[in-house]
């Protein structure tokens, strides 16, 4: 009989977001009358752009064709996809991405899971706390993290984002390999300055680090100054990977498309010295484990870098960006402290003295039926915060605010 994975166990028992859905479907079964309001997974509402859904629906009628039929889709992408986004996300903004810089995959979720298996098992990773948990969790699963101690691994490198430092991290104190950033963050909504990023760069720069970004809610930025993409930091090229998806940017958590920028100047090295292209590992490790983002998604995907596409994922930006204000604003009238909703989907607020994160999600759960993310789940600095997703529809999130009037 083989032997179980013991970095497995040291893992919590579930995911963070499927520990939430237990909790709700439990909450549910147990009260079918309920109305439940879900603020918690950052899941979209609204439909998918009118010229996605036409792209999709003549992508199936190609799939019907002899002649325009698709088989296996090639694995770093199509290129007509890869070409489309090298224009409108990064040269129309100045920036230098090739589209064999570009690696389209189904999530964002999978890349930033996957991606550190590039790297060597004893490479000392940092990791934003509280912070979204699949950085770490996928650590965890390879044995790269040490013992889980108070709250804590301790061969992690944790860079606290508390109300102390503004939610924004110090420098590692320690010497590390792997960076994992996310600004926009998850959860905290909290954004970098161009000026703060670039001290990240110039640190894994003069540190032969390697910075992860996660930019999922690149496209929620609003206010000038603050950079939706790491290459738009000189010298990023030579020590980031940058994740981008279209799960929240164009409402495809269900229709799955992402796209990791993996820069040709990017190179890790062995022992002796020896310097490997990151971008053709990652390819070989795709090759190997993934057979790529279906032909009618790529078509769909396509749309959203086209003019019309552009002004579409606006507007539903802009949507959720208001849902996003309205929670904010009822947060602030009950006198909790709070973060994020202006360049971000994401409400962070500290609860009321005496509850605990999960405390607090059980209480806005069964009191008034809102479902949110506990902080904690986050990481141990995240303990004593809730987060909100704006993400959902209007009326319910109006309903929900509505019903935290009555909190006491
Ligand atoms: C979240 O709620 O943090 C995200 O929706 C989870 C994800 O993107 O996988």
């Amino acid at each position: 009989m083989p032997f179980v994975n013991e970095n497995f166990l040291k893992l919590n028992k579930n995911y963070l977001f499927a520990e939430v859905a237990n909790r709700v479907r439990k909450y549910v079964e147990k009260n079918p009358q309920a109305r439940v309001i879900k603020l918690g997974i950052g899941d979209v509402t609204e439909p998918l752009p009118v010229c996605v859904i036409s792209e999709l629906k003549a992508a199936v009628d190609d799939m019907s064709r002899r002649e325009t039929f698709q088989g296996y889709p090639p694995y770093e992408g199509y290129e007509f996809l890869r070409k489309a986004i090298s224009e409108f996300d990064f040269k129309r903004r100045g920036i230098d991405i090739e589209p064999d810089e570009i690696y389209i995959s189904t999530g964002a979720k999978e890349d930033t899971a996957n991606i550190q298996e590039l790297f060597s098992i004893h490479s000392k990773i940092a990791i934003l706390d509280p912070v979204y948990p699949v950085y770490l969790d996928s650590n965890v699963m390879a044995g790269r993290t040490g013992n889980f101690v108070d709250g804590i691994y301790n061969d992690v490198e944790y860079l606290p984002c508390t109300i102390e430092n503004n939610f924004s991290p110090y420098l590692p104190k320690k010497k590390v390999d792997l960076i994992y950033l996310c600004f926009p963050n998850n959860p905290t909504g909290q954004v970098l300055t161009k000026d703060e990023l670039k001290m990240w760069v110039d640190y894994a720069i003069d540190n032969d680090a390697i910075i992860l970004f996660d930019a999922a809610y690149e496209a929620f930025v609003q206010q000038p100054g603050i950079p939706r993409s790491i290459f738009e930091i000189e010298g990023a090229k030579k020590v980031a990977i940058e994740f981008r998806s279209l799960s929240k940017t164009a409402g495809f958590t269900g229709t799955r498309c992402a796209y990791t920028i993996i820069p040709k100047e990017l190179y890790i090295k062995d022992k002796d010295g020896n310097k490997y292209s990151v971008g053709d590992l990652w390819l070989r490790r795709q090759s190997t484990k993934f057979n790529g983002v279906a032909y009618i998604i790529q078509k769909g995907a396509a749309a959203v870098f086209t003019e019309k596409g552009q002004e579409e994922v606006k507007k539903l930006i802009s949507y959720y960006l208001e849902n996003a204000k309205i929670i904010r604003e009822g947060i602030e009238a009950l006198g909790l402290k709070y973060t994020g909703g202006i360049n971000s989907p994401y409400i962070w607020f500290k609860v009321p003295d005496g509850f605990t994160s999960w405390q607090f999600f059980d209480y806005l759960l069964e009191k008034f039926q809102i479902v949110s993310t506990p902080g904690v789940g986050f990481g141990k600095s995240g303990e004593g915060y809730i987060r909100l997703s704006a993400f959902g529809k209007r009326e319910d999130i109006i309903e929900a605010v509505e019903r935290l009037k009555n909190f006491k």
